[in-house]
């Protein structure tokens, strides 16, 4: 795959992830650098209908939810067209908004820990990220960030599911941390010192 790298930015709704990518994405793109950006659940056919349910536009229970973000992420990263896989092998960078540690984190305890990490190692198996960064936020600040920023919030986004995907955050990164390289970011901090942070260590990584 070349010097191209994988970086997943990571964290509890409002944490300002998408901010942060794009302006990732940016800055490597100014540098001349051929960079992919990227999200789960994706634009594609199966994200569509993940997007769907998660809206409460379909009907889909917890587990069928679980189920369809891996077939998602298989397809994301296996697909001839817009896979990652794909793109990583032509030299391009991939950054990508969410993988599989928000699986660990949102669908349980509608499966367990144990199902989910090892359901996605399939994924873990094909590409680990170079780079995870979980931007950290507290829970009184995501739902502070939430309520200005939506006029509604979606399926289970209030304090008592945040707290849980938190916790649950924390948990998988104890579980398979010494596998991955997961980098926590305090991201209450203004954005150009969360970027100043993100950028010196992606810079190391794109140079390593
Ligand atoms: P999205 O609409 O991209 O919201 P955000 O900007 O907060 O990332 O993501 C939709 C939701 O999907 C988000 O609340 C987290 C959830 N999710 C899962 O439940 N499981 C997963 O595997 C992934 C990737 C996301």
């Amino acid at each position: 795959m070349g010097n191209s790298r994988f970086i997943v930015f990571e964290g509890i709704d409002g944490a300002g992830k998408s901010t942060l990518i794009k302006a990732l994405n940016e800055k490597m793109e100014a540098l001349g650098l051929t960079v992919h950006m990227t999200a789960e659940p994706t634009k594609y056919r199966i994200g569509r209908i993940v997007r769907s349910i998660l809206t409460g536009e379909s009907e889909g229970d917890e587990k069928t939810i679980a189920a369809l973000f891996l077939a998602d992420r298989v397809d994301h990263l296996t697909h001839p067209e817009y896979g990652m896989l794909q793109k990583l092998e032509e030299g391009t960078h991939v950054l990508c908004d969410r993988y599989y540690l928000s699986s660990y984190a949102y669908h349980v305890p509608h499966v367990t820990m144990d199902w989910v990490i090892a359901a996605n190692s399939i994924c873990a198996d094909l590409k680990r990220p170079d780079l995870t960064f979980f931007i950290d936020i507290s829970v009184e600040e995501s739902l502070r960030r939430l309520v200005n920023s939506r006029a509604s919030l979606e399926r289970f986004e209030n304090e008592e599911r945040i707290t849980m995907v938190r916790n649950n955050y924390f948990e998988a990164i104890d579980r398979v941390g010494q596998d991955e390289n997961i980098i926590v970011i305090d991201g209450a901090r203004p954005f150009e010192t969360v970027f100043a942070e993100i950028w010196s260590i992606t810079k190391t990584c794109l140079e390593s």
